[in-house]
């Protein structure tokens, strides 16, 4: 194994591919371990969190919060946005507000977090899985068309690993059968389908800046909408059912505790003012996979259709099913070689959460097209702090793998 800095490592993986020298090519190892995800945070953060830390109390208690807002607000180009501690609390908050509750029915994909879908539990409804499309890996139109039925409420769409759903399908379908159409957009701020940001679509979205993401706070959210009832309302109900601007604790109704700390919105701040940045990064990242695997015969990689921009989350390959290379032995083969991957979302109808169907979830996938690419995806590495070297490591383990397994 050699043992060197990143350039001279990735120089000699280049080289080894070339030259078919199975010897060196059979040892690709990160000479440190290359991360799957991770922010970028700089001077400029920490002197916001600072601030709030110092003066964020007192007159100045919802500054930060409002600056945050105000910024993801005009970023999405939406007319309102709430701040709340993690996307969760953003979906819970909007089927909330939306009066969805038990009896009722949402029609979400079987691919997903299952923080796109537990929060339809918290308010007695009942997730529809439905399938995703092979390409974009979000849900597809024709079986959420299927799977509407006279209890269904509201179809919740999922931008799956910064991918966009196909949102003028989706309203058109809202429209005709009188549905609420909801974004979760926690993967993918910087994303634009036609020209329109992600968080514009639906009558209400939620982002997700938990560490993870392109912008990051640790844990938090954001709740976006054009809709002033249902930011009026979601208002009410994040912060224990007291009426706006009440300061007397006469709480109208009883509702949940999901306020942001100024802590953490000085922390978005910081981030949002970096944007462009850390979403061009997303980006840059994604091309340099794309240049060394996209001729790869056995390798899908995230798609973006005509019409999108992908904000590429989370750069993603899904492997031929036909190597018998499922993604559990993809990444152990990766950590081997000191990379750290993450596997594609499984179906939640293959989940112990969801294994009581009639009591948790229905499940209509006829075609069942996301157990086949879930089988066999795993996330690459999509830290803020990759490189091309990193990149070139990553890809060179990546092709070892899949030639010598
Ligand atoms: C698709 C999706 N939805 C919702 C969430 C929930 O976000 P949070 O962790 O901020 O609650 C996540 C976060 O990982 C996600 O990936």
């Amino acid at each position: 194994m050699i043992q060197s800095g990143w350039p001279a490592r990735a120089e000699a993986v280049k080289e080894a591919r070339a030259n078919q020298q199975e010897a060196l090519f059979n040892v690709i190892i990160a000479p440190e371990r290359i991360a799957v995800a991770g922010p970028s945070i700089t001077d400029r953060e920490v002197e916001l969190v600072s601030e709030a830390a110092r003066h964020g109390w007192y007159a100045r208690h919802s500054e930060f919060n409002r600056r945050f807002e105000a910024m993801v607000a005009s970023y999405a180009g939406v007319a309102h946005a709430i701040s709340v501690p993690h996307a969760t609390a953003a979906l819970h908050l909007i089927l909330a507000a939306l009066g969805i509750g038990p009896g009722d029915e949402v029609i979400v994909p079987d691919v997903t977090w299952i923080a796109s879908v537990a929060p339809i539990t918290y308010v007695g409804a009942v997730p529809v899985l439905v399938d995703i499309l092979a390409d974009t890996w979000c849900l597809d139109p024709r079986a959420v068309a299927a799977a509407i039925g006279p209890k269904t409420k509201a179809i919740l769409g999922v931008d799956l690993y910064g991918s966009m759903c196909d949102w003028p399908a989706l309203q058109r379908l809202a429209d005709k059968h009188g549905l609420h159409l909801i974004e979760d957009a926690a993967e993918a701020i910087g994303s634009r389908l036609h020209d329109q940001p992600a968080g514009k679509f639906g009558v209400a979205a939620a982002f997700s800046f938990h560490g993870s993401k392109t912008v990051a706070t640790g844990e938090g959210g954001m709740l976006v909408t054009d809709s002033t009832e249902l930011y009026q309302r979601a208002l009410v109900l994040r912060d224990h059912g007291r009426p706006v601007g009440d300061t007397l604790f006469l709480n109208s109704e009883i509702g949940f505790k999901y306020r942001m700390n100024a802590v953490t919105a000085a922390l978005g701040i910081g981030q949002m003012e970096r944007v462009d940045e850390l979403v061009a990064q997303k980006r840059r990242i994604f091309g340099w996979y794309r240049e060394r695997l996209a001729g790869h015969n056995h390798i899908t990689l995230n798609a973006e259709p005509e019409g999108c921009i992908n904000s590429f989350w989370m750069s993603t390959v899904v492997v031929d099913p036909a190597l018998g290379l499922d993604k559990f032995r993809l990444m152990a083969e990766m950590s081997r070689r000191n990379i750290d991957t993450r596997p594609f979302f499984s179906p939640l109808s293959s989940l112990p959460a969801f294994a009581d169907r009639a009591s948790s979830c229905r499940f209509v996938a006829p075609d069942d097209r996301g157990q086949a690419i879930a089988r066999y995806g795993i996330n690459l590495p999509s830290a803020q702090n990759m490189s091309e070297d990193k990149a070139d490591i990553v890809c060179g383990a990546l092709l070892e793998v899949l030639e010598t397994s």
